[in-house]
């Protein structure tokens, strides 16, 4: 069974559930969110992670906002600015991933087939469906970059970076899609999640998710991937992505470039499966995506047990880029973009 990252319970003037992914994977325990605040330092402290899963978050969190509103008792107009403004605080929640962008400027522009001075409940309904809308066609996004990936994988191990599953998703991932629908079809191979530094999303949320799908995994500390790569045991490497430029430079959680080089030495095809919904087209290239700089503790006391002396500091960025010239193939919806140039991923996704 994939697990599930989020569900919303109720009607309009229902709950955000999240499973907290930081007691994972020790505790499965669910976050109820019923303002937008909680939603934000959910958003902020990855108890809720991964591109997709966090637009779905944001465009609930919508939802959410028009209920406070309601309960308010707001006036039409100070209801619709309200949610504005929330819309605005959640869209910044966290700078790289442009899915989150992405789900709440969609659902503020469900608002505008409304007719003036629609009622704050309306407001709540309208965006409730456009979340669910949001939501359910991730599940079908995340099935088809599963096919598409379990379609392209070579063989031999596979390597994979972070955590791009069901956590991550409103569905069964997408970079992890590949391999579970590869393992789905009956093909057997050997599975490895580099452990992730800092915060162990590897190694805490995709080794779990495998283990509860029965799928054997081996982690192996970031450092160690170079080494397994020079073993042969590794026939390509699959990552997912927060944001991918027009030429197709792609930011996903720091390790990934470097895994990109090394595995780029080996002759190892490297693939990152996103949804349209990652691809920021207005960037013409990799360098204009932002970079979230996280803290210093995350770095200097892992999971909180510290491990540097006072006075160090620390370097935490949360995302590299990946150049596109190191990436075999983009794996999406609609298909496998390869190779990686600006024209052929316009002519998949479209102007
Ligand atoms: O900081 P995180 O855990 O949100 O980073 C997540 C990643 O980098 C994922 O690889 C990416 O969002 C793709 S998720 C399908």
């Amino acid at each position: 069974m994939t697990p599930v990252a989020l569900r919303w319970s109720g009607d309009a003037a229902g709950t955000l559930e999240l499973l907290d992914q930081t007691l994972l994977p020790g505790r499965v325990s669910w976050l109820a969110c019923r303002d937008v605040p909680v939603v934000i330092e959910a958003i902020r402290s990855l108890r809720v992670r991964g591109a997709p899963a966090i637009g779905i978050a944001g465009a609930y969190g919508t939802v959410l906002a028009a209920a406070e509103a309601t309960r308010l008792q707001l006036a039409p107009a100070p209801a619709l600015a309200h949610v504005q403004a929330r819309a605005a605080e959640l869209a910044t929640a966290r700078p790289t991933a442009v899915n989150l962008r992405w789900a709440v400027a969609r659902c503020l522009r469900a608002l505008d087939a409304l007719p003036a001075g629609a009622p704050a409940a309306a407001l709540a309904t309208t965006l409730l469906a456009t979340a669910r809308e949001i939501h359910a066609e991730d599940e079908r996004l995340c099935a088809a970059m599963g096919r598409h990936g379990a379609a392209v994988l070579p063989p031999g191990g596979v390597l994979t970076h972070c955590n791009t599953g069901g956590l991550a998703t409103g569905g069964v991932g997408t970079a992890l899609a590949a391999i579970t629908t590869a393992w789905d079809q009956g093909r057997r191979f050997e599975v490895f999640a580099d452990e992730t530094r800092p915060l162990l999303q590897g190694a805490r949320l995709t080794a779990w998710e495998l283990v509860q799908r029965g799928i054997p995994v081996t982690v192996l500390c970031d450092g160690a991937a170079a080494a397994l790569l020079a073993t042969g045991r590794v026939g390509s490497c699959i990552v997912g992505a927060d944001r991918i430029a027009a030429n197709g430079d792609a930011a996903n959680k720091i390790g990934t470039y470097g895994l990109a080089l090394v595995a780029a030495a080996h002759g190892i095809p490297f693939f990152v499966a996103a949804p349209s919904s990652t691809f920021d087209l207005t960037l013409a290239t990799g360098a204009g995506i932002p970079i979230e700089e996280r803290a210093a503790a995350e770095v200097l006391a892992p999971l909180g047990v510290p491990a540097a002396p006072a006075g160090a500091r620390a370097y935490n960025p949360a995302f590299d880029v990946t150049p596109a010239h190191l990436i075999r193939g983009l794996i999406t919806e609609h298909g496998v973009i390869s190779p990686v140039t600006a024209a052929e991923i316009l002519q998949v996704l479209g102007p």
